[in-house]
Formats: structure tokens, sequence, C-alpha cells
């Protein structure tokens, strides 16, 4: 249900907080009726209702759900919609408590929804959501050195369009892979057996589902032990779900983001068709429920820091197939680690020859927002400046042919991350 209120408040957010961001105009003529925005959240959230058919239907139950929130999103909004006092806050981040009653209310209140929501993450308790407020670990000081020039470009040269456009394809052509969604579950199974062949006749790789207390889509881990430094980590990923409208709306997400999960598989294949065997372990993950508050990698990066992981190094791939601005590759600066995304430009500038931006895109827009809380270092590349990245996202014009029907700008991304595993994993 959290999600369920998460994504509420996500529709409703996003408009303020998306206009109070650098000239960006919300744009509500192709805003989706709240109502069924509504209906979308409560598909999404429940977690007790068990695992839909398809998607389809909602539960009755009323729910709580905490989210957690920056204050300057929470500002920006109607009033009204925040009739009760943050249950805590901090200077920044404020955590309200939602149910799902309230929803009908909220929606009375809103007569149009947004583009997207500001960031934000869902918690099934007060007590996770506390810890939001904390500051994030400080994450230590390193050297960042590039030396690998005849792998990286080796892993490069053997990027190809062909096996990203496959996985698009096959994932978008799931109805809707919504986290609570028998299809959902069903693009989660299919992805662990794709990667599993991967695995085949490589002791040292293995894939594994990581699955979720709260909502039935299983996170997929690829891993490759490193072969002299297997404790040091480096998680390379993006979210497997999809989201647009509600009910038996289809949610193709082929930008957002089937090309981000194609990317990493792309990185995957070319690591093991080149038999690069890296020092330190690579660990690539197709997240769950990133479009429900970020919950498959908020799940994995807490697990990860509980267990003491060493994470050296994340990097999240959404959206990354429609070129809507003229450079390249886009850097999200807020809520990632500056250093590691200084390092991924110098990658650019030293062995791709691309040109690269910088955007904002507000608190826990997406999963390497998790991993930045667990005081990971973590990045975020993008496809295109905020205001031209795709416009058909969270709907289901969200398509391969939205995207020009190419996987050509994807490809730059899975070369980018290839270089970043050369340079880290060594
Ligand atoms: N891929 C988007 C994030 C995004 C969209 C970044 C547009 C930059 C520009 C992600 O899947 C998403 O929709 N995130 C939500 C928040 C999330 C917690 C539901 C968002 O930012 O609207
Ligand atoms: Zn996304």
């Amino acid at each position: 249900m959290r999600i369920l209120t998460g994504f509420l408040l996500s529709l409703i957010l996003t408009g303020g907080a998306a206009a109070a961001r650098a000239g960006y105009a919300p744009d509500f003529d192709s805003g989706i009726d709240v109502r069924l925005a509504i209906e979308a959240a409560l598909d999404a959230a429940s977690s007790a209702g068990g695992l839909l058919p398809e998607p389809q239907g909602r539960p009755e139950r009323v729910q709580t759900v905490w989210v957690s929130m920056e204050k300057s999103d929470v500002a920006a909004l109607d009033g009204a919609l925040f009739k009760s006092a943050p249950v805590a806050q901090n200077k920044r981040i404020a955590i309200y408590e939602y149910k799902t009653d309230r929803l009908s209310e909220l929606a009375d209140g809103m007569q149009r929804s947004f583009f997207r929501a500001p960031g934000f993450f869902a918690h099934d308790t007060l007590e996770s959501a506390l810890e939001d407020l904390k500051a994030p670990p400080a994450v230590p000081a390193r050297a960042y050195t590039l030396d690998q020039a005849a792998l990286v470009k080796d892993l490069a040269g053997r990027v190809k369009e062909e096996p990203v456009l496959a996985v698009i394809n096959a994932l978008s052509a799931y109805k809707n892979r919504g986290s609570r969604y028998a299809t959902g579950v069903d693009a989660s199974k299919w992805l662990q057996k794709e990667w599993a062949k991967f695995a085949e006749g490589r002791p040292d790789i293995s894939v594994a589902p990581f699955k979720h207390a709260a909502f039935p889509q299983e996170s997929v881990v690829l891993t490759v032990r490193g072969a002299s430094e297997p404790g040091k980590v480096i998680v390379i990923g993006g979210h497997i779900d999809s989201v647009a409208g509600y009910g038996d709306t289809p949610a193709p997400g082929a930008d957002d983001n089937a090309s981000g999960a194609a990317v990493t598989q792309e990185v995957v294949r070319v690591l093991v068709e080149s038999g690069y065997r890296p020092a330190k372990t690579l660990k690539f993950i197709g997240f769950a429920a990133e479009e429900a508050g970020l919950r498959g990698s908020a799940d994995i990066a807490a697990a990860f820091k509980k267990e003491g992981v060493q994470v050296e190094g994340m990097l999240n791939l959404d959206m990354v197939n429609y070129k809507g601005s003229e450079k390249d590759i886009y850097f999200v600066a807020d809520n990632t680690s500056p250093d590691q995304n200084a390092f991924l430009g110098k990658l650019i500038d030293t062995y791709l020859g691309y040109t690269w931006g910088t955007l904002k895109c507000g608190y826990g827009c997406s999963d390497h927002a998790s991993w930045t809380k667990n005081g990971y270092p973590a990045s975020y590349a993008f496809e295109s400046t905020f205001e031209a990245h795709s416009p058909f996202i969270h709907k289901p014009t969200d398509t391969l042919a939205s995207c020009g029907g190419s996987a050509v700008h994807a490809a730059k991304f899975a070369r980018l991350a290839a270089a970043f595993a050369a340079e880290l994993a060594k």
C-alpha cells in the first residue's frame, strides 16, 4: 500500500516539484487522469493482496504506508494534499503516513496528475522510513585510475545493437511488468533464465533471484566472482519493472526501463564472450519494484550494508535509449558520488569520445539513491537532459518504436558500463 501512497503522492508531487526544477513545465495535457493513476497505485501497492493474475482489479482494504520525500518537493505542492503534519522530519526530508482510504480525498483535490514524480522512498514500516532522516554514511575517498585501455577497447568493440534490441523487445512484450502482477513476475523469471545461460561452463558466474518480502516480483542478480579480491564488489544494474495508467493498461516500458536492463545484460554478454575474469566481483542486477518507490534496490542495498558487503562502485542504468538531447550521455548530479561521476566522464573522454553532460533528477528518482543512502558510491547515466527525456514513459506508448526502433543510443551506455566494470574490477 505504501506504494500506493507513494505513487499517488508521486503523481501529485510531480507537477509542482518538477515545475520547481529549472525550467521544467509539467505536461498537463498529456497527464493521466488522476483516478486512473490512483487505481494504478492501488494495484502496485498492495503487498498483502497477493499476486494479481494479470494487471486488473484492486484490493479494497485500508493499509498504511510511510513515504519519505524532500521537503522542497512537498512545499511545491498543493498544501491541501498534506493536511496532516509529517510524522517525522529533519531539515531536508519529511515522512508522511498515508492510509489508502485517504486516497479518494486526495483525488478529489487533484484534477490531474503529472509527468513524473520528484522521487520518494516507500516503506513498509515507520522504523524503516525513519532511517531516511539519518545522513548517509560518508563515502570514503578513493583514487580512480585508467590503465585498462586494451581491455576496454576489446569489450567496447564487442557491444552490438542486436542483443540489446532482443532484450528490449522481449521485456516490452510483457503486458505490464508491475511488481505485483503475474506478468511482472514472469518477466523477472524470463530474465533469470536468460542470464543463467551466461553461467554455463563458468563456475565463477552464478545467477540468483533476490526475493522481496513485500511484493512477488524478484530482483535478478548475476554475480561474476572476483578472481583475487572477491570481497570487493562493483554493481551495475537497472530496474526491470514498468508502470502505466491502471488496470489492464499496457505498460511496455521499453525505454523505462527495458533499455537499462538490456544494456546491463549486454555488458554481461561481452564480458563472457571475451573470456575476461575480473579481479574483483561484479554484480549485475535487474531491480524489482523501482516504480513502486525504489523498493527492490532499497532491500538489496540495505541487505548488502547489513552484511558488510564492500561495494566499491554502483552504476544505475535507467532510460538509456531515447536520444532527446544533443549530447550522448548525461550524469545525474544529485544524490550520486561526485568523484565517481567525474571518473565516468573521464572514461568517456579517454576511451569512447562521446559527448556528455549532467542533469538533476530529484530525491530518490531511481535506484542509485538506494545505494547512496547506504553509503556506497553510486552514479546514474541517463539518456538526455531532464527537459528532453522520453515523453512516452509511464504510458502505453513507451515502445521501442518511440525510441526510433534502434538501440544505437543504448549501445553507448553498454560501452561505458563495460569500461566502468573493467577499470573498477581490476
Ligand atoms: N526512470 C524514472 C526516473 C526518471 C524519469 C529520471 C524522468 C529522469 C527523468 C523512474 O523509473 C521513475 O519513474 N521514478 C519516479 C520515482 C519513483 C520512486 C517512482 C519518478 O522520478 O517519477
Ligand atoms: Zn525508470
